[in-house]
Order: structure tokens, then sequence, then C-alpha cells
């Protein structure tokens, strides 16, 4: 079976086919991404009506690329997958409708997937791919979470940020030091060159004793440094960014290993665009090694938004039997829609 998937939730177009068969995991035939980042940058940030509107430009040719490069016809597609949720209301219609659009000319069943799920899953296309139970450290711009994975659609939630995602701090920490957006490889970057100890920043809810998150004090203190280095901040600007970095990394890396310790897990996957980075990487690997718990991740390419994961989700789904894809076409989207309201009984459209 094939499976054609689009990902527009925010500000990336990504267009893939995945074909699954007798493996367990489906195996992705090409991908193709168009990133909106230099069109946003002058506005330093995601401008939702410009983003939906880029969509609209990109996402068909990427369909014909991905189908070019797989040397795959159309008509062969047997599903098409798009992410129905969460993200801006007006890129995910995007992707919905060209989806269900497709999914009508071909006579073909469309699959509304979730993004996260996504995310989640985006570790069985790595070279080394997770096996069943797993604990999940979701880590994008919009969510921070930790979920105890038992199978597809079967995901119940550990943690969760109370305030700011760990993307948000990344991104809002970048804009207070003067980097431009998107801010978290910006301020990873500028953190090589700097002093992870320069600074005391806070680790919000560190010994809360709960698995939950916040990140919104962070940027507070980071502003509070700013405002005290004044005409200093350029010198110290490395360390501040370091410093940020450490705050940030040690505090997802501690409630990690605290989720692994109390379900006894052996595995983890970490996914969502704060997996690419490699101090986080560099730690978490440590603390699991010591502990002789597995980590995943989702290849670099393939850590940020992209077509890729949605395909494979909803090839995943298929699969698993967890949910059917629909031929009626009256699509919706879901610009909120938590992760755990997409049970094995996942909904299917009406
Ligand atoms: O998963 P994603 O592409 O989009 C969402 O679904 O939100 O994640 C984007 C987030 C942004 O906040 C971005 O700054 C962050 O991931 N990010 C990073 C790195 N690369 C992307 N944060 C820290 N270090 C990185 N290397
Ligand atoms: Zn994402």
């Amino acid at each position: 079976m094939i499976v054609l998937g689009i990902e527009s939730s925010c500000d990336e177009t990504g267009v893939a086919l995945v074909e699954s068969g007798a493996a367990p995991v489906p195996r992705l035939l090409a991908h193709a991404l168009h990133s909106q980042v230099e069109m946003h940058q002058a506005y330093g940030g995601v401008v939702p009506e410009l983003a939906s509107r880029d969509h609209i430009r990109r996402v068909l040719p990427l369909a014909r690329q991905v189908l070019a490069e797989a040397q795959r016809g159309l008509g062969e597609v047997d599903v098409v997958a798009y992410t129905r949720g969460p993200g801006l209301a007006g890129a995910l219609l995007v992707g919905a409708g060209v989806a269900c659009a497709l999914g009508a000319a071909l006579g073909k069943p469309v699959l509304g997937v979730h993004h996260l799920e996504g995310h989640l899953l985006s570790p069985f296309l790595s070279a080394d791919p997770p096996q069943f139970p797993f604990i999940a450290l979701l880590v994008s711009g919009g969510h921070t979470q930790l979920m105890q994975v038992d199978g597809v659609g079967d995901y119940r939630m550990l943690g969760e940020t109370i305030d700011d995602a760990a993307g948000e701090a990344f991104d809002k920490s970048a804009k207070l030091l003067g980097l431009g957006y998107p801010g978290g490889p910006a301020l990873a970057k500028l953190a090589l060159q700097g002093d992870p100890a320069a600074f005391k920043l806070p680790r919000p809810l560190l010994h809360s004793g709960n698995l939950d998150f916040s990140f919104a004090g962070l940027k507070t203190a980071v502003l509070t440094q700013v405002n005290k280095l004044g005409g200093e901040l350029a010198a110290r600007r490395a360390d501040l960014a370091a410093s940020t970095e450490a705050a940030i990394v040690d505090v997802l890396v501690k409630k990690s290993m605290a989720a692994l310790e109390r379900g006894g897990a052996t595995r983890i996957v970490v996914a969502g665009g704060v997996g690419a980075n490699q101090r986080l990487r560099a730690q978490l690997d440590a603390a699991c090694a010591k502990r002789g718990v597995r980590v995943h991740y989702p290849e670099l390419a393939l850590c940020t938004d992209n077509g890729a994961m949605i395909a494979l989700a909803g090839a995943m789904r298929l699969q698993a039997g967890v949910q059917a894809a629909t031929r009626s076409y009256a699509f919706d989207v879901k610009p909120r829609w938590p992760l755990e309201e997409i049970t094995a009984a996942a909904e299917v459209l009406s």
C-alpha cells in the first residue's frame, strides 16, 4: 500500500510517499520539503496568512517532485494522509483541502493524521528504529510532553508544560538575545562558543515531584540578565546563550530520566524540532547510557516538520488497524487537538 502524506501545519510544506507491506515498519520512498523560514524572517516570526498562501504555492509541485523521485504515478497512491491538527487553522486547511481534492479526483480514501503522532513515530524511519513500548519526549515549538507509548494509537500523558514549550523557550530567549527567527537553531549555534555555567538560570519544576515542565520563568530570567548586562551584552551573548540552552536541556533530561525510572521503561524516543539540539542529544545519551536505556531519535532531517512523518503515521495507523481511511472528503481541521484524544478507536472523519 502506498500512502501520500501532506504536512502543512505551520511553516514547512512537506510531502512524502511511504510504502507499507509485510514489514513491520513502512518504507520511505521519497520526501520533499519547502521551508518558509526565509519568507517569515523579515517579520521575526511566522505570519499565518503568508504561511497559508505559501503552502498553496508549494504543495502540488512538491507532490510532483516526490512522485517523480519515487518513480510512481499518482494513480499508484492508495491513501492520501494529511495533517489534521494541531497547528495554524489556515495552514492546515491547505493540506486538508488538497488531500481531499486529490482523494476525490483519484477515488482514493483520505486519512487525517495528528501532527504530534507524526513526530512521535518519526524515529521508526531511522536506521535504528525503536520497538514498543517506550517513553516519548516530544519537544517542539508548541509542545513539551512526556508520554507512555505502548503501541500505535496507545498514548498516555505522563507530564507536559504548564506554560511555554521548550522550543518556545529557545525561540523567545533567542529573540531577547537579538538572534533572528527561528531562534532555536541560532541560539544553539551561538551556545557552542559560550560557557554553559556562566549564568545561573532557573530550572523550573526540577524538583516538583511530577513530570510537568514550566519554561516561562526562564524567559523572564534571561530578560533580567539582558537588562543587567546592558552594553556588555554583545561580549557575553554566547555565555548567556549557552547558559540558557543548558537550563532547558538540564530540565528535559532530568524529567525524562524520572519518567523512565517511574515506569521502568528501557527505551526512550525523542521527537520534535528541539530533538535536533546537539546538547540535548549528548546529555540524554550520557544519562541513558548510565542506566542501560536505549535512546532513539528521528534522522536529523526528519526532526523538524516534514511530510514523511505524516505519511508514516498514516500508514502505521492503517497497518495497525486503529483507524480506517475514509472516502467522505468532508474534511475539517483541528487547530487545537490534544494527543490523548486520538485513542486506538480514533474518530474517523464523518
Ligand atoms: O517540531 P517543529 O519543527 O515544529 C513544531 O511542531 O512546533 O519544532 C520547531 C521548534 C522551534 O521552536 C525551533 O526553535 C526548535 O524546534 N528547534 C531547535 C533546534 N532546531 C529546531 N531548538 C533547539 N536546538 C535546535 N537545534
Ligand atoms: Zn512539529
